[in-house]
């Protein structure tokens, strides 16, 4: 079965995890009937990107009720929102969610010194994913395939500590944000920078100029920049990934509904 992907993944996670389901789908009988789509997003801040709202705009259903499968990647905190947001916006445009999943990939802030979820989506859960795929294939070859609700998808509960630590790291942040505002962007070191233009290419935001500078009314800490830049002339020294990594260190497994 052939599917298509609506997939918005800066640091291309989504992206791995997207193709390994749709691999699964191609290992079930083609479909007769209208074929799936598969949408992927990261989380930010427990919610489905505003940038990927926009990319996925002027997506519609090619007809009434087209299958949906819902994917959320995360970087093992938490992904909250994210799918009931993804929900919302597949149903406005004809689609009919009938999978639902969340990945672990690693942390658009993850360091060597600061690891978070480095290395995810590792080979089990490209293995899950494609598992998934095959479900969802099965699914939908038996025919009218039901609706699913991404609130029946609940997050993987962390430590009740760690959640506490992390929640008055976000606050004692955001005061102190609101108090002195800070820029909330990439380094740019002029001295790696070969000046092959990747970066520029890399930033789905739009957000980097001729002159490498970065706007930050339009940089979205996505870290495209970083993960892309061959010479490590992108650099992105989170305040969050500390905490990140010292809270959300347990391995979170992907999840599903179908
Ligand atoms: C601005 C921003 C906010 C994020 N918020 C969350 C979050 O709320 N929960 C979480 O677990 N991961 C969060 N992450 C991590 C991403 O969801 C994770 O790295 C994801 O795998 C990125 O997907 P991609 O590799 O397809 O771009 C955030 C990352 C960024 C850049």
């Amino acid at each position: 079965m052939n599917a298509s992907i609506s997939c918005f993944s800066p640091t291309g996670g989504g992206e791995k995890v997207a193709q390994a389901i749709r691999r699964g789908l191609e290992g079930c009988a083609p479909c007769s009937d209208v074929e799936p789509r598969i949408f992927a997003v990261p989380v930010y801040g427990g919610h489905m990107p505003a940038l990927a709202k926009k990319r996925f705009d002027l997506v519609r259903a090619t007809a009434d009720g087209q299958p949906a499968i819902l994917v959320a990647v995360y970087g093992n905190r938490a992904f909250e929102h994210a799918l009931t947001d993804l929900e919302t916006f597949v149903r406005e445009r004809g689609f009919r969610p009938v999978a639902a999943a969340a990945f672990v990939c690693e942390h658009s802030y993850s360091t060597p010194d600061t690891p978070i979820a480095a290395g995810r989506p590792d080979a089990d859960d490209l293995q899950a994913a494609e598992q998934f795929g095959r479900l969802v294939g099965q699914k939908i070859l038996a025919g009218d395939p039901a609706s699913v609700r991404a609130t029946d998808l609940q997050d993987e509960p962390s430590p009740e500590a760690s959640v506490k630590r992390f929640a008055a790291f976000v606050r004692e942040f955001s005061a102190r944000q609101a108090a002195s505002p800070r820029p909330f962007v990439p380094e740019y070191r002029a001295d790696l920078c070969s000046g092959c233009g990747t970066c520029i290419a890399a930033c789905p935001a739009e957000a980097i100029g001729s002159d490498y500078a970065i706007d930050p009314a339009r940089c979205i800490a996505c870290c495209a920049c970083v993960k892309a830049c061959p010479a490590q002339a992108r650099r992105f020294l989170s305040p969050f990934a500390r905490p990140l990594a010292e809270n959300f260190s347990l391995r979170k497994s992907p999840r599903w509904v179908v």
